[in-house]
């Protein structure tokens, strides 16, 4: 199947089959709403039903396989990303409307994680003890949990998914797919891949379609061991209900309100760029997007000024464009969503200090000028509530401890940054922030594909993603008796 055109058409991959049939959906380009992507097969609940039963069969198989084919098989799939990034990473900023820089940007980091967890099949490990009792030997090792359901955003349509399945796959899980309906092409180019790589049928599954209809249907099958999502905390609180009632495990990153403290002693530049890249590059669609920045009084107003210096030097526009450095939200719904809560942020007494209005940009797309409201408190909606887009607010605080309790006071715990040159503050910030994931001196947004991902209160539910420590949600612990001799 080819990656561009209107005609093609995104398929589901069932037990090894792709399969084009059912109800078709646009594909929509947001940068031009002219240029339909493609279009997606959106899957009927029986077709759901056959990729979970082709995941249960193919998991007796997977499970037993050696670290060697499955090493093979992850490097093959990261080598194949790496090597067509550029191509990959324009598809995915075509369809998602993420520049291209970070489109390709993106498209390697899948590449990489596929390679990591390659490396992580050879590694997984075991631990042999003594028992208390005579003659006994005991063995902790960790086994596969079985078919495991993957509900996946549009957001980062191609890091995200494969953080989830390379992980599964490297500890002999099988996988059932279901991406966000508004990015099926880079769904296809991902599956695409896994399949050309060799692997065995049934042991991936890709599924498009409504979640109300494959959503629910991975949440509803008895074959399905564990579910992890990405999403909202609104879909995420669904998940969890359905998984507890059926003992599923369960993985659930929801949002973030994530707070970017400046202090007095900051260097300006480097708060600025924070600020700026963190809260407004991606579009804002980013879960570790900066949305509150927190900022002490002797620096505020220089602050404030040159942040918006700095967001009128940003181009919006085409996310193919070389000189864009922003690009179009991703929809009509999120852009209404946007402009709504510019609005929110007006009548609850903020000041718009910039931006916040529909952007001309010469073609029909769902452009809007980075929004900065000023004068903004804690307890305004446009501080407690994610929003998902370009739109941050400023809060003042008076000195570093009140700037600490005005971070903590959310409802999430995703990310949270600091940026000051004091070691004293820096180390407190680390000590007592209460998010998972902490930035010295550095955008809340933009992390390593080797390292643990995940956050607490309403961000995160289950263990983290990412890094070694995935294979927590990835694997059952098995523990062993063995009466020697
Ligand atoms: C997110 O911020 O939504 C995910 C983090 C990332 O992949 O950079």
């Amino acid at each position: 199947m080819s990656l561009s055109g209107s005609q093609t058409i995104y398929g589901n991959l069932i037990d090894g089959e792709w399969s084009t049939g059912g109800e078709l959906a646009e594909d929509i380009n947001p940068s031009d709403t002219r240029d339909v992507v493609g279009r997606s097969a959106r899957a009927s609940r029986q077709d759901a039903d056959h990729a979970i039963a082709s995941a249960r069969q193919a998991f007796a198989g997977w499970s037993h396989s050696g670290p060697q084919q499955r090493h093979d098989l992850l490097k093959q799939i990261g080598d194949e990303i790496l090597a067509r990034k550029d191509e990959i990473g324009r598809l995915l900023s075509r369809e998602e409307g993420k520049t291209l820089a970070e489109g390709v940007g993106e498209t390697a980091r899948a590449g990489q994680v596929f390679l990591f967890f390659a490396q992580e099949v050879l590694r997984l490990a075991g631990e042999k003890l003594g028992s208390v009792r005579p003659a006994i030997d005991i063995e902790i090792t960790r086994e596969p949990v079985g078919v495991i359901g993957i509900i996946t955003p549009w957001n980062f349509p191609i890091a995200l998914p494969s953080w989830k399945i390379a992980a599964a796959l490297a500890y002999g899980n099988t996988v059932v797919w279901k991406p966000a309906d508004l990015v099926p092409a880079t769904a296809n180019a991902l599956a695409s891949i896994i399949k050309r790589a060799g692997c065995p049928k049934g042991v991936f599954n890709l599924v498009n379609g409504r979640g109300s209809v494959v959503g629910e249907a991975i949440l509803a099958n008895p074959d399905v061991a564990a579910v992890t999502f990405t999403g909202s905390v609104q879909t995420g609180s669904r998940v969890a209900a359905a998984c507890v009632s059926s003992f599923k495990k369960m993985q659930l990153e929801m949002g973030g309100k994530n707070p970017l403290i400046v202090l007095d002693d900051a260097d300006l530049e480097v708060a600025v760029e924070c600020a700026a890249n963190g809260a407004f590059f991606s579009t804002g669609q980013r879960c570790t997007a900066s949305s509150r920045l927190i900022v002490t009084e002797a620096i505020h107003d220089r602050f404030v000024a040159a942040l918006v210096a700095r967001m009128r030097s940003l181009s919006v526009g085409d996310a193919l464009d070389p000189a864009s450095h922003i690009g179009p939200v991703v929809d009509d719904n999120q852009l209404r969503q946007n402009l709504g809560y510019v609005d929110i942020g007006r009548t609850d007494g903020a000041k718009l200090a910039e931006g916040g209005e529909l952007l001309d940009a010469g073609k029909p797309g769902h452009y809007m000028r980075p929004a900065l409201f000023t004068e903004a408190d804690n307890s305004m909606r446009i501080a407690r509530e994610e929003i998902f887009g370009p739109v941050a607010c400023v809060i003042r605080a008076r000195d570093y401890e009140e700037a600490l309790a005005i971070a903590n006071d959310t409802a999430f715990g995703l990310s949270a940054g600091i940026c000051t040159t004091s070691l004293k503050h820096a180390s407190h910030f680390r000590r007592n922030a209460e998010a998972g994931i902490v930035m010295v001196n550095l955008p809340t947004a933009g992390i390593d594909f080797h390292v643990p991902f995940g956050g607490r209160k309403g961000s995160s539910y289950g263990p983290r993603e990412q890094g070694r420590y995935a294979a927590e949600f990835y694997t059952t612990v098995k523990t062993a008796y063995v009466m020697a001799g």
